[in-house]
């Protein structure tokens, strides 16, 4: 045996081996370079030396390895780039240069062999580590209940229920856990708004009412979920130090101008912005420069539902006012919404998504922009391969700001003059609120092995 396969154990799966390495001593060898323990070139040594001889040609897995691969070898690339970035102020204009190693017979050149492995996936992944493998298909699967029965759920590439890290902190587990924790509740509100918007369900019937009453409360939840993650003790979530310094420099580009990893790709999230009227013209660009960060399903059906009318476009033509509600009276307001109170449980969707923005644009305020102010102030810079001064695909602070005021000026927002009690009594969000979960952040938790440890982040 020789000293690659000893070191990774020898009765092992397709791709059990290189996850097993990925979990254990690439976590250990990020930390130790991290800390200044070990020199960087023992990443790309180690890749080559142990994972590199591991690796089969890319068209003999099947598609379920070839997906398991693409997130462990993301992680994999992402640490090559990023130890090769730092270990050079030349090197961030050359991050090609990172991948100068080999993976399974031949050796095939990594970056084309995570190139060739992303086309056999048949699924669209960018030639480089995603959002979708590093988070969706990464973490164990997730259920969304409602009333005791389930709404939806994301599937997962691995069927052990654990998830892979760059470095093993709990501070990267919690960040995970949230994204796709929350992104299946977006995938819940979606299933229940996008139907209305398609023209698939009435929107003057029960139905539709329902629908717009459950989207209210389980943003509601995601808003709760989220807020109650920023809340967390440092020892148990994250702290903005692990934030910038350690996981946002794993985002490096791995050709120059590519798109890293970013919760802006969450497809859910952009689906929402299409299906509430969110998307203006400068959106629709953001969308389409997105693009080859998605997968291709994800692409698919976002070009479908942006041909759709938006919720508020659709609901204010169908109840006679198709340029909206103006400066109208509370009078004339309050008798709008007793022909169609389905405008009262549209406005409620709108006012929850908003809140959530505005949860949002908190969290990046706490973990990244208002850290970074102040090193900016105190004179310790933006040092990192990866700038703290604005998100991966480049949105700062004032293009978050300008989106979260964009969902609070909403189409509906002259309702906002009338008590919400009386908006939730009408929409009939009031009786569903009685029948909700008394927590709403749990509506989504982590189902399949090991769930009962991970039901939910905070
Ligand atoms: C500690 C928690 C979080 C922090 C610090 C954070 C930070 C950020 C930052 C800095 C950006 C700009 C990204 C770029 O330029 O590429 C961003 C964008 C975004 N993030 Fe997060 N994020 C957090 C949680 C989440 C969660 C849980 C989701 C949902 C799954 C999410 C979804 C998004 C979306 C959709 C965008 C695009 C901007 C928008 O639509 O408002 N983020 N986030």
């Amino acid at each position: 045996m020789d000293t690659a396969r000893h070191e990774l154990g020898a009765d092992v799966g397709r791709t059990a081996a290189v996850d097993r390495w990925v979990a254990g001593p690439m976590t250990a060898l990020n930390r130790d370079i991290l800390a200044g323990r070990t020199p960087a070139g023992a990443f790309p040594a180690a890749v080559a030396r142990v994972l590199a001889p591991e690796l089969d040609v890319p068209e003999r897995y099947d598609e379920g390895d070839a997906r398991r691969l693409l997130v462990l070898l993301g992680l994999v690339g992402a640490g090559l780039g990023r130890h090769f970035q730092e270990s050079g102020p030349a090197h961030r204009d050359e991050p090609e240069r990172a991948f100068a190693l080999g993976l399974g017979p031949g050796p095939i050149p990594f970056l084309e062999y995570f190139t060739r492995l992303a086309e056999h996936s048949g699924t669209g992944h960018p030639p480089r580590d995603a959002y979708a493998s590093l988070t969706r298909w990464n973490l164990p699967p997730t259920e969304v209940r409602w009333a005791g029965a389930p709404l939806t759920g994301l599937p997962s590439v691995f069927d052990d229920g654990l998830l892979r890290t760059y470095t093993g902190a709990v501070d990267e587990v919690r960040f995970f856990e949230l994204i796709k924790l929350s992104e299946s509740i977006e995938r819940a509100v979606n299933l229940a708004l996008a139907p209305i918007a398609g023209g698939g369900v009435d929107p003057f019937g029960a139905d539709a009412l329902h629908r717009l009453g459950v989207a209210t409360l389980l943003l509601e939840g995601m808003r709760r979920l989220n807020s109650g993650f920023a809340k967390l003790p440092p020892a148990e979530g994250l702290t903005p130090g692990h934030f910038m310094d350690v996981f946002r420099q794993f985002a490096v580009h791995w050709r120059p101008g590519d798109l890293p990893p970013s919760g802006a790709f969450d497809p859910e999230s952009l689906e929402r912005d299409l299906l509430l009227g969110t998307a203006d013209d400068d959106y629709r660009k953001h969308l389409l420069r997105l693009g080859p960060g998605l997968l291709e399903h994800e692409r698919q059906r976002l070009a479908l539902v942006a041909q759709w009318p938006s919720l508020p476009d659709l609901l204010l033509a169908r109840c006679g006012v198709p340029d909206g509600l103006g400066e109208a009276s509370p009078e004339r307001l309050r008798a709008l919404l007793g022909r169609f109170p389905v405008l009262a449980a549209l406005h409620l969707v709108l006012q929850a998504h908003a809140r959530m923005s505005g949860v949002h644009l908190m969290l990046s305020k706490k973990y990244l922009f208002n850290p970074q102010r102040e090193r900016d102030h105190t004179g310790h810079g933006d040092p990192g391969v990866v700038s703290n001064r604005r998100g991966t695909t480049g949105m700062d602070e004032t293009a978050l700001e300008r989106l979260t005021r964009a969902r609070q000026r909403h189409a509906l927002a002259a309702l906002r003059g009338l008590p919400t009690v009386d908006l939730e009594v009408l929409a009939g969000v009031a009786a569903l609120r009685a029948d909700a979960p008394e927590d709403l952040s749990a509506v989504a938790a982590f189902s399949g092995p090991a769930a009962s440890s991970r039901r939910r982040t905070p």
